[in-house]
């Protein structure tokens, strides 16, 4: 039997901007779909390091957005705003979101909800979207990525690197990363990448120049910014392509254009939260037509390092803050 929907959800909000003990468990009026929206009954809910930011003060919900933590979520199709087809009451679910995903209930337009995929649990789709979003239009959109070719994705352990080298190889790319430990780097392979290396043992540029005969990697995709952009450009081949996701190692970065021409590189990026629904929506419609079958083939599976209760949301960025994890921390609702 579906379970009635309670008037009010227990939610974590971020009572101040602060560390991890700002995350307060509260009660929240649940939420009502309005037109074009899917009301899901939250199952469980991914982490990721944008939420760090928005926790600190640092990165703010886009206008409209829930002030509510929780880029993505899986669960069941609680309600139906107006205009929703293809959708039915109580269908598993998964999704991307601007916010509110680490609550009973949360809000996401209709085009940013894909169906579970056959063969993974409600923890695993939830650990999916912001990481296969982020992926897909960055190495394929930005990157243009082709079989044959090699990327270079650094930490290849994080969320986005263990389903990034997932993505690349079944997409036909040679996978090279960049991780901080031998058991991070030892992870990346089992994951199938070809070469992992531990940056803080060996220089990534000349490894990446020796596995490629001194040629150089098609596409990297960068979150670490700073003095690494200069560095990913030695180690880029001609007519390379730069991504980057994020500047963890700093946001400005002094560049040897004169490189860029001889080689004839293309830097770009780009970031998630912010781009209209209708723009996440032609990615997810993509995903659903050619990454759903390589999940639902075994391809690519979520790494799930480890899950916390809803109450202990705090608890999860402690653990992600302290950045032992490889893969996926994810927090168990209902
Ligand atoms: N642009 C977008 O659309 C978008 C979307 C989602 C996420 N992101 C960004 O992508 C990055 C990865 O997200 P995630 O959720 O996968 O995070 P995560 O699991 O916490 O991973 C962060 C990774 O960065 C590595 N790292 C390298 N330099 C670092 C530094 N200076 N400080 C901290 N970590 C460093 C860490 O591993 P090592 O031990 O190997 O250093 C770790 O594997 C984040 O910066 C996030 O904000 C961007």
């Amino acid at each position: 039997m579906i379970p009635p929907i309670p008037l009010t959800m227990t939610a974590i909000e971020i009572s101040e901007p602060g560390g991890p003990d700002m995350l307060k468990p509260t009660r929240r009026d649940t939420p009502k779909p309005g037109s074009g929206e899917i009301l899901i009954r939250v199952a469980a809910a991914g982490i990721n390091r944008p939420d760090l930011l928005q926790r600190q003060g640092n990165y703010p919900p886009p206008p409209g957005a829930s002030d509510i933590p929780g880029l993505e979520v899986a669960g069941y199709v609680a309600a139906l705003g107006d205009d929703v087809t293809g959708w039915r009451v109580d269908d598993a679910v998964c999704a991307l979101l601007a916010g509110g995903g680490y609550a009973e209930f949360a809000l996401a337009p209709a085009e940013q909800c894909l169906p579970v995929p056959d063969g993974l649990s409600m923890i695993e789709a939830a650990a999916l979207p912001e990481t296969i979003f982020t992926c897909w239009t960055n190495l394929i959109d930005g990157g243009h990525l082709k079989s044959g070719e090699t990327v270079l994705i650094h930490g290849g352990s994080s969320g986005i690197g263990t389903t990034g080298i997932q993505l690349a190889k079944a997409l036909g790319a040679m996978v090279f990363v960049t991780a901080g430990s031998p058991e991070k780097c030892a992870a990346c392979l089992t994951l199938g990448a070809t070469l992992a290396i531990d940056y803080k043992a060996e220089d990534f540029v000349k490894a990446v120049k020796a596995a490629t005969g001194g040629r150089g990697v098609d596409v990297v995709l960068d979150m670490v910014g700073g003095d690494y952009v200069r560095r990913n450009i030695d180690a880029m081949a001609p007519g390379g392509r730069h991504v980057s996701i994020a500047v963890l190692g700093g946001p400005e970065a002094t560049i040897p254009i004169f490189k860029i021409m001889q080689k004839r590189l293309i830097l770009t990026g780009s970031t998630l939260r912010a781009r209209p629904a209708r723009e996440k929506g032609a990615i997810a419609a993509v995903l659903r037509a050619t990454v759903w079958p390589m999940i639902a083939a075994g391809a690519i599976k979520p790494l799930i390092h480890a899950t916390f209760p809803l109450d202990r949301a705090a608890d999860a960025h402690r653990a992600l803050e302290a950045g032992d994890h490889i893969g996926k921390l994810v927090l168990t609702v209902s």
